[in-house]
């Protein structure tokens, strides 16, 4: 199938590209590069043995996504293209409306005027927001408390009212827990720009010595050890359940939501000394106060997509602290020379 990845240079995005060339699909990626590199769609071409179709373009950009959609017929789109820091998007929510709400808006034009209708859309479990009870189902009751979760709420109930508008329109929500490690090579990983907002890169940074120690936010959860728990996903698992969840689209002709984790909770701590083992490194850390808006504990029950999609996580925590290990030492300043 010929597949148009936008985010495709991204974090997960790229990881996905590569496991759909592997499989044989022809993979076009479309970025605008506002949170990844060249330099990254260049890696990407290397680990998959030849370069990416790249189109540096927006996606809110109807006529440049014409001229894309017009260059050969697409059976699908992947649409990871999104601004995804939670702080961020409570200081300017209408940048995240116009790009992850108006941006989805824009796509789903756009791929109707070219008559593509395959979608796999990056949700997230923060649709869930702090969940009744774990590990949580895809039937839980969603709320969000932040603008960016809000975006991903928003996106699905559109996909949602598409489906039913538009006979013949196939998508898949990817309810995405906490994706992290990277691809075995080392050659690509995640990039984060700044100061890391999430866990795993942040204790990369650490153990690289570009921070001097991890701020743990809150030791008092009412969790395994006080520290947060989480469901944390090997990336090379998720870019696989994308090619799947794709091919259920396809077999099946139906529509799907579906949760991605492992079903295991790793807290904060857990993660720090599998982290330390795999790195051989120490991580100095220091428990601080809790962070706003965090939650004690969330991991998916993944049984929905072993059934559907006959997918089920299959890389560890050990895995995950590896290769992510892997690519930050190879790449201590991520894609810059
Ligand atoms: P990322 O920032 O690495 O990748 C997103 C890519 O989209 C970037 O390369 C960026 O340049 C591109 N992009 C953003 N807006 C665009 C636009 N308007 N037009 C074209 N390109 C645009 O993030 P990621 O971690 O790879 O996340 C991918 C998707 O998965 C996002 O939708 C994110 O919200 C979702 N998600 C991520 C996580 C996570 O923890 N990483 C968890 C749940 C869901
Ligand atoms: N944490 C720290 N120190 C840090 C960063 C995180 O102790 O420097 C803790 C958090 O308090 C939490 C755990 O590590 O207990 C994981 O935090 P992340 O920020 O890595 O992940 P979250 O689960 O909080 O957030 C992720 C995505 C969000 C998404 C959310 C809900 O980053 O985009 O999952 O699915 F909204």
């Amino acid at each position: 199938m010929r597949i148009v990845l936008c985010g495709g240079a991204g974090y997960i995005g790229g990881h996905a590209a590569v496991v759909l060339a592997q499989r044989g699909h022809e993979v076009a990626i479309v970025d605008n590069l506002s949170n990844s590199s060249a330099r990254a769609v260049e890696r990407l071409g290397e680990v998959a043995g030849m370069p990416f179709e790249f189109h540096h373009l927006d996606i809110r950009d109807a006529a440049a996504m014409d001229r894309m959609f017009a260059l050969r017929p697409v059976d699908a789109v992947m649409h990871f293209a999104a601004l995804k820091a939670v702080g961020e998007s409570c200081e300017k929510p209408l940048d995240y409306f116009d790009n992850n709400i108006g941006g989805s808006i824009a796509l789903l034009q756009a791929m109707r005027r070219a008559g593509v209708r395959r979608l796999v859309f990056s949700s997230s479990a923060t649709v869930y927001g702090d969940p009744e009870r774990v590990p949580v189902t895809e039937d839980a009751r969603l709320q969000v408390s932040n603008p960016y979760g809000r975006t991903k709420l928003v996106v699905e109930e559109l996909i949602g009212d598409l489906c039913r508008a538009q006979a013949d329109f196939r998508a898949a929500n990817l309810r995405y827990f906490n994706p992290v490690g990277a691809h075995e090579s080392g050659l690509i990983g995640e990039a984060p720009g700044g100061i890391p907002n999430n866990l795993m890169p942040y204790i990369c940074q650490v153990a690289v010595g570009r921070r001097p120690e991890l701020s743990v936010f809150g030791g008092d959860w009412p969790t395994v050890d006080g520290t947060g728990v989480r469901d944390y996903i090997h990336v090379m698992d998720l870019a696989r359940a994308h090619a799947d969840a794709l091919d259920y689209l396809v077999r099946e002709d139906r529509n799907l939501t579906v949760n991605l984790g492992t079903g295991r909770g790793v807290s904060v701590l857990e993660l720090v000394q599998a982290f330390a083992e795999a790195s051989g490194r120490e991580i100095p850390y220091r428990i601080v106060g809790r962070r706003d808006g965090d939650v004690a504990e969330v991991f998916a029950d993944p049984s929905l997509a072993q059934r559907l999609l006959g997918w089920r996580a299959e890389l560890d925590v050990r895995a995950m602290c590896r290769d992510a290990w892997r690519w930050q030492s190879a790449n201590p300043d991520d894609y810059a020379d």
